[in-house]
């Protein structure tokens, strides 16, 4: 197991579109177990592989409470195949921005196909907190962020700060 590095925003990496995964390998179990790992320490309930530089489009993501049985999903090409409910606000953050949240909009419910870490097809309705969070990780695979969900005042607002938090961090590195 290996940390990876949480690639932060404003990042040309996190715009990019991921690519359809043709094999589910040991490789690619090593790597989810890895993004996993990298979630889990950051602390974080969704991570997409976009955000560890890698193109593959996977995600992982785990939403249970502090103290509760962990639920780690590992998910191989996902895709949402269908939407319910009435639109909902929440606010999501995302380890690209760190310390930034934002209340954006997203249909409550959603149905997702995906191979899991078997390369076997699956199929789960989620709703609340982990249907937010997957339809967030989900975007990260076609380069979409929360932010470009919200407003132009309040995301230019978040890339400002984004941007001077990287220019004190080059600072210091330097
Ligand atoms: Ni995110």
């Amino acid at each position: 197991m290996a940390l990876l590095e949480i690639i932060e925003a404003p990042d040309p990496r996190l715009k990019v579109v991921c690519e359809t995964v043709e094999t589910v390998d040991d490789d690619l179990r090593q790597f989810m177990d890895d993004m996993l790992e990298t979630m889990y320490a950051a602390p974080g309930i969704g991570l997409s592989a976009p955000q560890v530089g890698d193109r593959r489009r996977v995600i992982v993501v785990d939403v249970s409470r502090d103290g509760e049985t962990k639920r780690p999903l590992r998910m191989v090409n996902p895709e949402i195949v269908d939407t319910a409910g009435e639109p909902v606000m929440s606010e999501e953050g995302c380890l690209s921005f760190p310390e930034m949240f934002a209340e954006v909009e997203r249909p409550s419910a959603v149905k997702i196909r995906y191979l899991d870490e078997n390369s076997e097809p699956r199929e789960i309705e989620a709703d609340g907190l982990l249907a937010t969070c997957i339809q967030h990780e989900i975007d990260h695979l076609d380069g979409v962020l929360f932010v470009d969900h919200i407003g132009t005042v309040r995301r230019n607002i978040i890339l400002r700060k984004m941007k001077k938090v990287k220019r004190l961090k080059a600072r210091e590195a330097a």
